[in-house]
């Protein structure tokens, strides 16, 4: 296990607090640098305001389906092809009931706008991320995301302590545990769809991430209103480091982006629906035949937002790799391999910074 320090390198504000103060402007630490800010957004023309994710149907709904799940073959493709052009997509059909779908995300709305006391009661440290917290980094002087989260571990079980979830509201706990059991069903679907459409056997991906050792985290973002929107982001743009992450979006307000090519789709979400990405841990165990993407968040002048990203993560002391039914002599292994854990650090003490991890992975030629 790598060793953090116990505290943060700096106070923590929390940017919810900034935001109820009700100034007009942001302070300068959450100011981007003038090409990382979200670009003016032009809506009428000649934007990709059109564009979208695929967006898929898993035809899961239903008693019978959620007991054993078949994906239909027309259904497999679509992931085969979005996992390779785009390395995001929407799920709907994907078998949550859409009562905790939507009840999951109030009761996490509901938390962040109780009393500061009680929030803090939370606060987390960066030795293990848990609980309140309001950046990611170590890095003192660091320009800062306008966004505070919940972070939590449900897997390995181990990991798992309901005294470090919120206590309020009533039920947080039990919708929690329901929406996370909901999670790992349908991230072991994907990790077998995704297998078989690599052409390997059909477990290979789970054996990959430990073998029923898997991890499973929960990171609950909420961004609050900014009054300047077009100078800092909810989230800086990254790729997510684990496996795949389960995005519940907020459907009242947009500001998740996808980048794709020199531009950055908005992601429009379906009803119910949950977007799903492929995170560099894959991206490494297919040899970058799936692509961890980019993507950043921006924020609202008039409306919060509140996402759960659940992190769906190979064990943290298995080696990861490229498959080597994957490795040819004309597809040579790209990656050296590397445990999550030590990949983590990386995150864990500089922040996200873009793709720039994974890339410093690569074999030199
Ligand atoms: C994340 C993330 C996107 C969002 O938490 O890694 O990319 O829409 N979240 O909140
Ligand atoms: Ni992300």
């Amino acid at each position: 296990m790598i060793n953090y320090p116990s505290d943060w390198p700096e106070p923590v504000v929390r940017v919810q607090s900034l935001s109820e103060t009700g100034d007009t402007v942001i302070p300068d630490r959450y100011i981007k640098p003038p090409l990382e800010r979200p670009s003016p957004s032009f809506n009428s023309t000649g934007s990709s305001d059109n564009l979208n994710i695929p967006l898929i149907d898993l035809h899961l709904s239903g008693p019978v389906n959620r007991d054993h799940p078949t994906i239909q073959k027309t259904t497999m493709d679509e992931i085969s092809l979005a996992c390779r052009e785009w390395g995001f997509f929407q799920v709907v059909n994907h078998g949550i009931r859409p009562e905790l779908v939507d009840g999951v995300r109030e009761i996490w709305r509901e938390f962040f706008h109780q009393p500061m006391e009680m929030k803090q009661d939370y606060a987390n440290a960066p030795t293990t991320y848990e609980g309140y917290g309001s950046r990611l980094g170590m890095q003192k002087g660091a320009i800062l995301d306008w966004s505070d989260y919940f972070f939590l571990h449900y897997l390995p079980s181990n990991l798992k302590d309901h005294n470090k979830w919120p206590s309020q509201p009533p039920f947080l706990r039990d919708m929690v545990e329901e929406y996370s059991k909901e999670i790992v069903r349908l991230g072991n679907i994907l990790l077998k769809v995704f297998s078989i459409n690599l052409g390997l056997e059909e477990d290979y991906l789970q054996k990959a991430f430990g073998d029923g050792d898997i991890g499973a985290c929960l990171r609950v973002n909420f961004y609050p209103k900014c009054p300047q929107p077009d100078l800092t982001l909810g989230l800086s743009s990254h790729s997510d480091p684990g496996g795949m992450t389960f995005l519940l979006p907020d459907e009242n307000v947009t500001g998740l982006q996808v980048r794709k090519g020199g531009e950055w789709i908005t992601v429009k979400p379906a009803r119910h629906a949950i977007v799903v990405n492929i995170g560099d841990q894959i991206q490494i165990l297919t040899n970058a035949i799936y692509k961890s993407v980019e993507h950043r968040v921006i924020v609202n002048p008039d409306k919060e937002r509140v996402s759960l990203a659940y992190f769906f993560n190979p064990k943290c002391d298995v080696r990861i790799a490229p498959a080597s039914e994957l490795v040819t002599l004309t597809t040579p292994a790209l990656y050296q391999s590397m445990t999550y854990d030590e990949y983590r650090h990386f995150i864990r003490t500089k922040g996200l910074q873009g793709k720039s991890q994974v890339e410093s992975l690569k074999i030199s030629k």
